[in-house]
Formats: C-alpha cells, structure tokens, sequence
C-alpha cells in the first residue's frame, strides 16, 4: 500500500538524520514524534521538542521515560517560534500541525506563529537538512493555517530550498497532506 503522509515524513528524515545530530520537533503533543527523532539521533544526540501545553509536556516525558530515551531530549514548554534561538545546526526540524490528541481541541496551532516558527526553523536547518510539515486542517483555526502555510511554502526561493507537497487527492473530509522543505 501506498505510504500515508506521516511513514513519508519519517522516512525523508530518517534518510538524512545521522547519529548525533540536533534535530527539533516543533509540535512534540504526545510524543510519538519525539520518541521517533529520539532513537533515530542516538545517545549522543539531541532533541529539542516544543509544545504549549504542559499536558503534551507531562505526557511526553512519560512516554520518553518508558522508553529510556528521556536523557537525549529537551523538552519546552514554549511557542515552536522559540526555536529561532537554537545555535546548533539542525539536521531535521518536524511539525504536526492541529491539536493534542485526546486533549482540548480548541486549543491548535494558528497561521500567524506556524509561520514564524517555519521561518525560525528554516532558520536553524543547516544545508541538505529536512523539514517536514504534516497539515491536519479539518480543524476550526486549519484552513487559514493551510492556506497561509502553503502560500508561505510556494513562495520560498528555488535557489535556497526544494519543496515537495504529498497528498492524496481523492480522499474525502480534509485529508492531511504534507509538506517536506529540503535546504540547498
Ligand atoms: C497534532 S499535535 C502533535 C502530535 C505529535 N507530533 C505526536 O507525535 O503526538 C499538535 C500539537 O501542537 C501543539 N501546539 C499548538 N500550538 C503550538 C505552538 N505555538 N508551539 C508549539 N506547539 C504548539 C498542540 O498543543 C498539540 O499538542
């Protein structure tokens, strides 16, 4: 069967994340994400996870508790446009856009940070490294945020990045796509 858009934005990272690297996941909700990027660095690496709830945080820390890999990520109880103040260069930076599963579904991400933060990311991804946005829009605050991500995306130099959007196209009810930033 054909990749969903999540097994593809996995896979872009794994192909370009070595171990050690500094890599940020953006939108770190439950942790899934979090853990992925976390084994995928290695001991010797590091991640850096941003999110606004401290349920996210709490329910994170568990999950990378479990997991024995709690030692390797920095978690933030911050905006993602925080990320701008990373020195390291960045390999990957990973974002999934919408709200906390299982949490309050009013409180998402908005158009106006998503973009600052894709800014501050772009930002911090060192040359060949990967951003990958996964838009989950069937949300009241998604369409706007789609469109401004998109319209953001389609804009960004060809001499600086590549930009690649996954989607399928006949699916029904707001199906998420992706969009995956390669740094020249
Ligand atoms: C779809 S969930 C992420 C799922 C996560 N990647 C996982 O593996 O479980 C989106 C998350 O973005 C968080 N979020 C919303 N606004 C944010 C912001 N400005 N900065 C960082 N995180 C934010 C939400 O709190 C929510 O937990």
């Amino acid at each position: 069967m054909l990749p969903n858009v999540l097994e593809v934005a996995r896979n872009l990272i794994r192909e370009r994340v070595e171990e050690g690297d500094v890599v940020v996941d953006a939108t770190m909700g439950n942790g899934n994400d979090t853990l992925f990027l976390a084994q995928l660095v290695g001991e010797r690496g590091k991640v850096i996870a941003f999110d606004i709830q401290l349920q996210a945080l709490e329910n994170t820390r568990s999950r990378l508790q479990r997991e024995n890999v709690l030692d390797r990520v920095e978690l933030q109880l911050a905006s993602h446009e925080e990320m701008g103040k990373i020195t390291d260069p960045v390999s990957a930076v990973m974002f999934n856009l919408g709200y906390l599963p299982g949490g309050n579904k009013e409180i998402t991400t908005q158009a106006n940070s998503t973009q600052k933060a894709i800014t501050a990311g772009l930002g911090t991804l060192r040359p060949g490294g990967i951003m990958t946005i996964v838009v989950y829009w069937g949300h009241s605050a998604g369409i706007m945020e789609k469109e401004t991500v998109e319209a953001f995306c389609e804009e960004l130099p060809q001499s600086n990045y590549l930009v690649l959007k996954y989607q399928y196209v006949n699916q029904r009810n707001q199906a998420p796509f992706l969009i995956a930033i390669e740094k020249r």
